[in-house]
C-alpha cells in the first residue's frame, strides 16, 4: 500500500510523500477506547486497520501533547509528554509501530509559534524580568494615552477576537499572543529558544520514529519585533487587523532553513506540510516549497477553507455567498503554480478548522448529501499534489444541525466571535451582529468538524460508551461507518474505489497539469488533467438541478472511468453528478 514511484515519473523527483493519501485524525473526536468521553491514542491504534482498508498511506495526528486544552491542544504545555486523557508517549510509539507494520506512516502536528502559558518555559519567563528565559517570549512595557490610561504596546487584533497583548501583573509588562492569552508567542529571534524547540518538539519525536510533521502556523515565526501600530481600518475598534506584522516576516526563511538543516534533514526524507496563511503570491509560496529552498515538503494554502467567509479577520464568521468561479480560481491557482518548478502542492477541502465540505460546497439535504459527497470525492482524487482527507469526510459527515444552540459549540475561536458580537449587539453599535455571526457559525464554525466520528448507529455514534466531550450528530444513525462498510453503493465504498483509481492513474491525477474549461460557468466545474499525450477530463455539477454538459465534445476519444451516477446521458449532468473520463 505504501506509495512508490512509477515509471512515468522520473525518479529523484518523486519523494515518498508526493503520492501519499493522508488522513487527518483529530484525537479528541476519533475513537474513545476507555469510555471517558475523549478519543485517545489506543483508540487510533485500534482503527489503523480501518484506515489501511480505506487506502490511507499516512496518518496525521492533530496535537496530542500535554495541554490545558484552551485551544484543543494547540496550546502545548509539554512537547515531550502526551495529554493523559489521550495516553502516553508509549502509546504514540505503538501507533508508529501499528502504522509501520502496514507500510503506513505517521506524522504529528508541530505547534511551535506559541506554547501554552503553562509550559515551564513561559512560567520561568514570566517569573521575573531578569529570568534567563525572559527573552524566550515577547515582553514589552505599556504605553499610556493622554489621560494616563495604560495601553498595550500596539493596536493589534489577534485571531481569537481580542488584543494580541495581555498585561502581566508580576512584572508589569505585556506579552504577545497572536491567539488566546493562554498561547504566548515563542521568540524565534532568540537562538536558544530555537534550539530548545528543535530538541523538545522536533527531534524528540523523530527519535521515536515519526515520519514527519504538519507544521502549524508556519509563516508566523518571524515578527516585526519593533511592533509598530497597524493602520486603522476599523475606526470603531481599538484593535486593528495586523497580520502583515507577523506573516512572512523578515527572518522566516532563515528560521525554516535552519530547522530543515538541523532537525529534519538528519532524519532522511521527513515529510513536512506547513499551514501557510496570507501568502497570495505563488512566487512567495515557492520560497517555502521549492525543493531547492530546503524548507518544507509542501504547504496548505488556506483559500479553499475561506470560501464563504468574510474578507477580513473581523468579518471571518459572517457568511458571504460565493460563486463557483471563486472556487475554480482558487483550485486553478494552487493546482498549477508548481508547474515547471521544483515545488509541490497539496489537495484538501476539509480539516479541523472548517465546516464540512458537503454542507459548504455540496448539499446536506437528505436527498443530495451522498451524491454530493461522492462528487466532491471525485474532485479531490483527481487533483495534483498530496491528498489530505479529514476524518469523517470518507463517510460524508455533515455540519451539526442548524437548530443546535451556541451552547453546543465549544471552540475558543467561534465563541470569541460570538461573545464579541453579543457585546456589540447589546451596546447598539451593531444590533444585528449577533444573529449574523450565529448564522455564519452554523456554516463555517470549526466545531462542525470536531463532532465525534460516526462509527455506528448506537448511542453517541459508537464513538464512546461514556459521555462524549462534544455532542454526537443527530443523524449518526443514518451516516456512519458500520452502515457504509458493507454497502457497495455507500460514500465510503466510493472513496475506497476512487482512492485506488487515483493511484492507478497517478501520472494524470497526482502529477498531471491542470486546466479549467468553460471557466465562466457558475454551475459546473470542468477541468482537464494532462501529462505527455494523455488526458483526463473531470466534470462536476455543483448544483441541485440538472445542467447541460457544455464540454461533452471533449469526451471524444476518451472513455468514462468513473461517475457517481449509475447511468446518465452524455449531454446532461444530473444534480451533483460528477464524471471522470480518460
Ligand atoms: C492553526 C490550527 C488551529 C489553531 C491555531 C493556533 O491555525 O490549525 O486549530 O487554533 O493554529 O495554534
Ligand atoms: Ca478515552
Amino acid at each position: 500500500m505504501s506509495p512508490h514511484a512509477q515509471d512515468t515519473v522520473p525518479t529523484g523527483t518523486n519523494n515518498w510523500w508526493k503520492e501519499a493519501t493522508v488522513y487527518q485524525v483529530y484525537p479528541a473526536s476519533f475513537y474513545d477506547s476507555n469510555g471517558d468521553g475523549w478519543g485517545d491514542i489506543p483508540g487510533v491504534v485500534e482503527k489503523v486497520p480501518y484506515l489501511h482498508s480505506l487506502g490511507i498511506d499516512v496518518v496525521w495526528l492533530s496535537p496530542m501533547y500535554d495541554s490545558p486544552m484552551h485551544d484543543m491542544g494547540y496550546d502545548v504545555s509539554n512537547y515531550e509528554k502526551v495529554l493523559p486523557a489521550y495516553g502516553t508517549v508509549k502509546d504514540v510509539e505503538d501507533l508508529v509501530e501499528a502504522c509501520h507494520q502496514r507500510g503506513m506512516k505517521l506524522i504529528l502536528d508541530l505547534v511551535v509559534n506559541h506554547s501554552s502559558d503553562e509550559h515551564a518555559w513561559f512560567k520561568e519567563s514570566r517569573s521575573s524580568k531578569d529570568n534567563e528565559k525572559r527573552d524566550w517570549y515577547f515582553w514589552r512595557p505599556p504605553r499610556y494615552d493622554e489621560a494616563g490610561n495604560r495601553m498595550p504596546p500596539s493596536n493589534y487584533r489577534g485571531y481569537f477576537a481580542g488584543s494580541t497583548w495581555t498585561w502581566d501583573e508580576t512584572t508589569q509588562e505585556y506579552y504577545l499572543h497572536l491567539y488566546a492569552k493562554e498561547q504566548p508567542d515563542l521568540n524565534w529571534d532568540n537562538r536558544a529558544t530555537r534550539e530548545a524547540i528543535y530538541n523538545s518538539a522536533v527531534r524528540f519525536w523523530l527519535d521515536k520514529g515519526v515520519d514527519g510533521f504538519r507544521v502549524d502556523t508556519v509563516n508566523k515565526y518571524s515578527k516585526h519585533t519593533d511592533f509598530p501600530d497597524a493602520p486603522i481600518t476599523d475606526p470603531k475598534s481599538d484593535i486593528q487587523p495586523a497580520i502583515q506584522m507577523w506573516c512572512n516576516g523578515p527572518r522566516i526563511h532563515e528560521f525554516l532553513r535552519e530547522m530543515y538543516d538541523e532537525s529534519f534533514a538528519p532524519y532522511g526524507d521527513v515529510m513536512t506540510v506547513g499551514e501557510l496563511a496570507n501568502t497570495p503570491n505563488p512566487k512567495n509560496v515557492l520560497e517555502y516549497v521549492g525543493a531547492s529552498a530546503k524548507e518544507l515538503s509542501m504547504v496548505f494554502h488556506l483559500d479553499i477553507g475561506h470560501i464563504g467567509m468574510g474578507p477580513s479577520l473581523e468579518e471571518k464568521y459572517i457568511f458571504h455567498p460565493w460563486k463557483l468561479t471563486k472556487m475554480k480560481s482558487i483550485v486553478e491557482k494552487w493546482q498549477s503554480f508548481i508547474e515547471g518548478t521544483d515545488g509541490w502542492t497539496t489537495a484538501f477541502c476539509e480539516n479541523h478548522d472548517n465546516g464540512r465540505s458537503v454542507s459548504r460546497f455540496g448539499s446536506d439535504a437528505p436527498e443530495f448529501r451522498e451524491i454530493s459527497a461522492k462528487m466532491l470525492a471525485l474532485m479531490m482524487v483527481t487533483m495534483t499534489g498530496t491528498l489530505f482527507i479529514y476524518q469523517g469526510q470518507e463517510i460524508g459527515m455533515i455540519n451539526a444541525p442548524r437548530d443546535w444552540s451556541i451552547d453546543e459549540y465549544k471552540d475558543i475561536e467561534g465563541l470569541g466571535y460570538y461573545r464579541e458580537a453579543e457585546r456589540r449587539s447589546a451596546s447598539g453599535d451593531d444590533p444585528k451582529r449577533k444573529e449574523r455571526i450565529m448564522d455564519g457559525l452554523r456554516i463555517l464554525a470549526r466545531d462542525h468538524s470536531r463532532l465525534p466520528m460516526q462509527w455506528d448507529g448506537s448511542e453517541h455514534a459508537g464513538f464512546t460508551t461514556g459521555k462524549p466531550w462534544m455532542r454526537a450528530h443527530d443523524l449518526s444513525k443514518e451516516i456512519n461507518v458500520k452502515k457504509q462498510e458493507n454497502d457497495p453503493c455507500s460514500v465510503l465504498s466510493f472513496w475506497k474505489d476512487v482512492l485506488r483509481l487515483r493511484k492507478k492513474y497517478r501520472d494524470l491525477f497526482i502529477h498531471g497539469a491542470f486546466e479549467v474549461l468553460d471557466y465562466e460557468n457558475q454551475e459546473t466545474f470542468c477541468f482537464v488533467k494532462s501529462r505527455d499525450d494523455r488526458q483526463a477530463l473531470v466534470v462536476l455539477n455543483f448544483t441541485a438541478a440538472s445542467q447541460p454538459f457544455t464540454q461533452a465534445e471533449k469526451t471524444v476519444g476518451k472513455s468514462l472511468l468513473v461517475s457517481n451516477y449509475d447511468s446518465s446521458c452524455l449531454e446532461t449532468l444530473g444534480p451533483f453528478e460528477g464524471r471522470v473520463y480518460v
